[in-house]
């Protein structure tokens, strides 16, 4: 018989290590591509996705101050870059396989891509901070990332609101410094990576814009006012210039909306 979608995604999820887990997740979303997972939904998605026994997660108010340049700041830097990408790739997997059923095959596949380009974006930052005499898992990580999924567990436009239109929308607009910083420093090849990652993500916004849009209208709601309430039900943080409104309108996001959540 063969393999279900939702059974593949659970064993990836389920991955602990993370060279495990990019392997795992690259196969599922090739797999799918190949036609070779039956959409079928007969497994559950975790409560907490598997998780390596280093880097230690502490709540976000426990972390060690990142200082600003220098040989540890700059490792600190891509340790957490690191560490935002590997929950991604969990981020991504989870949406796919546990409102796949109700969204349909483009949204399976459209996440799968999302998956596995994380998945790459985690390899790219991990081999630059072995370059560097560091590794994903040397310095403590912050604990939130996953609470967002969590929260919204139930409810694929709450998922959608606050995933990629809010947190990764978010990642548009910060990176652009990010990389003239690490260019500053004389990092020609991290800048590489961080403008590889900016344009993925881009994607990655449009995806959800673009599945939020559709599921607004199918509830017959105006997509804004749902996005609004949606964001204020389930989002904890706050949402503020300076937005990158170029890489935003390129995802689909309009500045109408989201200048009216800040
Ligand atoms: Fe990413
Ligand atoms: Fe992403």
């Amino acid at each position: 018989m063969q393999t279900t979608i939702a059974a593949a995604i659970r064993a990836a999820l389920l991955e602990c290590d993370p060279h495990a887990k990019v392997m795992a997740t690259r196969k599922v979303a090739r797999d799918w591509r190949l036609g070779r997972l039956a959409f079928a939904f007969d497994a559950a998605m975790p409560e907490t996705p598997g998780r390596p026994n280093s880097p230690e997660l502490l709540p976000p108010g426990k972390m060690p101050r990142r200082k600003g340049g220098g040989e540890r700041g700059r490792i600190a830097l891509w340790h957490a870059l690191a560490h935002i990408e590997f929950v991604a790739i969990d981020l991504a997997l989870d949406m796919a396989g546990r409102f796949g059923e109700s969204m349909g095959r483009q949204f399976v596949s459209d996440f799968l891509k999302v998956a596995a380009d994380e998945a790459m974006h985690f390899s790219l930052i991990d081999r630059h901070l072995r370059t560097q005499g560091s590794h994903y898992g040397a310095l403590p990580a912050h604990d939130g990332l996953w609470s967002a999924a969590h929260e919204t567990r139930g409810d694929v436009g709450g998922r959608l609101a606050v995933v990629p239109m809010v947190l990764e929308a978010r990642a548009l607009d910060v990176t652009p410094a990010a990389i003239e910083r690490v260019r500053t420093m004389g990092d020609e090849r991290g800048a590489r990576i961080l403008e590889r990652i900016l344009d993925d993500e881009i994607a990655h916004v449009r995806f959800g814009a673009n599945h939020f849009a559709d599921h607004a209208e199918r509830l017959g709601d105006e997509p804004g006012e749902l996005w609004k309430s949606l964001v204020f039900r389930y989002f904890h943080g706050s949402v503020k210039p300076p937005f990158n409104d170029s890489a935003r309108l390129a995802a689909g996001l309009s500045r109408d909306l989201y200048t009216a959540l800040a």
